[in-house]
């Protein structure tokens, strides 16, 4: 069987225990309601999905799983086939469309949809073009960016606890068209040969040039979603939505900072429940020509300017 080919990320899902709380949170961080029901709140980005975040309210703080979209029937019909799959189902909340729910070696839900209704993109300003020393980009024209909500564009990536990293890595590249950009390796073993802890995934497109990752699997003492993460229009929209939520009082993690794998400029923040999210920006862009880094470093080493995350962070 051949694998699934992704679109996209789609979103990650969440249970909390309180809507109006993350709500708030949300929109300061720069998403809008798509739609709100009893007992779930979609939010959305400014891109077409009719949403990048879900919560479902429930008794318990934590995270429900990732879901990625495919383009046609037949991707869907592929994850179907894999061992477990449940579906294809019509999905009967906001939205619509079709989706086939799986279940990952570590026990993580992952939603492969398709057909999930589109909504109008949201005007948002044009990213800021920057004067290089090397390169002048922006004539005739000034750089005007005031503290504000960043625009969240869409979802970007997602990263996974998991106990058992290895089995968790293969499954995902066994099944879907994804290759590793980058490996996180503990520091034990010889050069080449260290153990992998953590691989950074990216859709596998061939020659098109994709984000360095999708999905980042990390194996940790915790279970769950290290992260998800959002995309927003350049460095002046990060630095804006981190003033932002500063003056909001929401609770900082890390950053404005750059990250060594990927090299992200990356602003984390935690949601009213502890969760880690994230603004990014400048990532790497990268396809079938690269080579993926084995990298053995400290914690201090995976960031190479701005504030460090804590220590937890890498935990
Ligand atoms: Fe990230």
């Amino acid at each position: 069987m051949s694998k699934i080919n992704i679109h996209d990320v789609a979103y990650v899902a969440y249970e909390a225990t309180d809507l109006d709380l993350m709500e708030r949170f949300l929109l300061d961080f720069g998403m809008t309601r798509s739609i709100r029901t009893e007992d779930a709140l979609y939010m959305r980005g400014a891109g077409g999905n009719h949403h990048c975040h879900v919560t479902r309210l429930g008794t318990e703080n934590k995270f429900l799983g990732g879901a990625f979209t495919v383009e046609t029937r037949e991707e869907l019909e592929k994850a179907a086939k894999i061992p477990g799959a449940v579906g294809p189902e019509e999905i009967t909340e906001p939205g619509g469309g079709w989706r086939v729910t799986l279940t990952t070696p570590n026990k993580h839900k992952i939603w492969v949809e398709w057909g999930v209704a589109k909504v109008p993109e949201m005007p948002v300003r044009r990213s800021y073009r920057m004067n290089f020393a090397s390169e002048h980009l922006r004539h005739n024209s000034a750089v005007r960016q005031r503290p504000e909500a960043t625009p969240v564009l869409r979802i970007g990536h997602f990263v996974l606890w998991v106990p058992d990293a290895v089995p968790e890595i293969d499954w995902f590249m066994e099944h879907f068209a994804m290759a590793p950009a980058d490996y996180i390796c503990a520091h034990d073993g010889e050069p080449g040969e260290e153990t992998v802890v953590g691989t950074f995934l990216r859709i596998d497109k061939g020659k098109e040039y994709v984000e360095h990752h999708c999905i980042l699997i990390n194996q940790s003492i915790h279970f769950g979603c290290h992260h998800s993460s959002f995309e927003v229009l350049d460095l002046d929209a990060v630095t804006a939505g981190h003033d932002h939520l500063v003056s909001k009082g929401w609770n900082l993690d890390a950053g404005v900072g750059r990250h060594y794998l990927g090299s992200l400029i990356y602003d984390y923040w935690l949601d009213p429940f502890g969760n880690r999210i994230e603004h990014y920006t400048d990532t790497d862009m990268i396809n079938d020509e690269y080579e993926p880094v084995r990298f053995v470093g400290t914690a201090d080493e995976t960031t190479q300017w701005g504030m460090a995350p804590p220590p937890n962070f890498f935990e």
